[in-house]
């Protein structure tokens, strides 16, 4: 099953070209890897402003699939990008943050203080990923396997149904 996907990379230091995004291009990478389209790339300051901006733009302009957003998950003041998600989704995901922080906790205690949010507004899913490349990948390998059974239940798909009614049954 093939979808779209969008990534964001929210940082002040990359936005004003002072640091390359290194996080970007990996979460892009890895996306690739699964035989999906990255179709939307880009990368804002860490303004909730700015970060909702987008969000809003690629879910209801571009009608991505799923948006994965890199950075500003954390307790600094301007860390604000799950601040901006609250305020766009409309149903939240907690099922997604919770597993990924609870395999992050197995690699690092530091999983503890990530804010990460992910949630639906319209037929787009929006994740929140942490900021360092290492940190990123290894959170969205744990929600990969499920993403397209989660697209497929957002579009309404009568097989995702099914495979929902088939594995109640097992
Ligand atoms: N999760 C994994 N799997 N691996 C990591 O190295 N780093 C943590 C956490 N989650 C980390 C992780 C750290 S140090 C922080 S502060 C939070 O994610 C938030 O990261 P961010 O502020 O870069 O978004």
């Amino acid at each position: 099953m093939s979808f779209q996907v969008a990534v964001l990379t929210v940082s002040d230091r990359s936005f004003a070209g002072e640091r390359e995004d290194v996080s970007g291009p990996a979460v892009a990478e890895r996306v690739s890897l699964e035989g999906w389209d990255v179709i939307k790339r880009d990368i804002v300051p860490d303004d909730l402003e700015k970060i909702a901006d987008i969000f809003r733009a690629w879910s209801d302009q571009e009608r991505v699939d799923v948006i994965l957003s890199t950075g500003g998950t954390g307790f600094a003041p301007r860390d604000v990008t799950p601040d901006a998600t609250r305020a766009v989704v409309e149903r939240t995901a907690p099922g997604l943050t919770e597993a990924m922080r609870a395999v992050s906790m197995d690699i690092t205690p530091h999983a503890m203080l990530s804010r990460a949010e992910a949630g639906i507004r319209k037929a787009t899913l929006i994740i929140n990923l942490p900021g360092s490349p290492k940190a990123a990948v290894e959170n969205l390998e744990v929600v990969l396997p499920v993403l397209p059974h989660a697209v497929a239940l957002l579009r309404g798909d009568s097989d995702a149904e099914k495979g929902h009614h088939d594995l109640n049954q097992e």
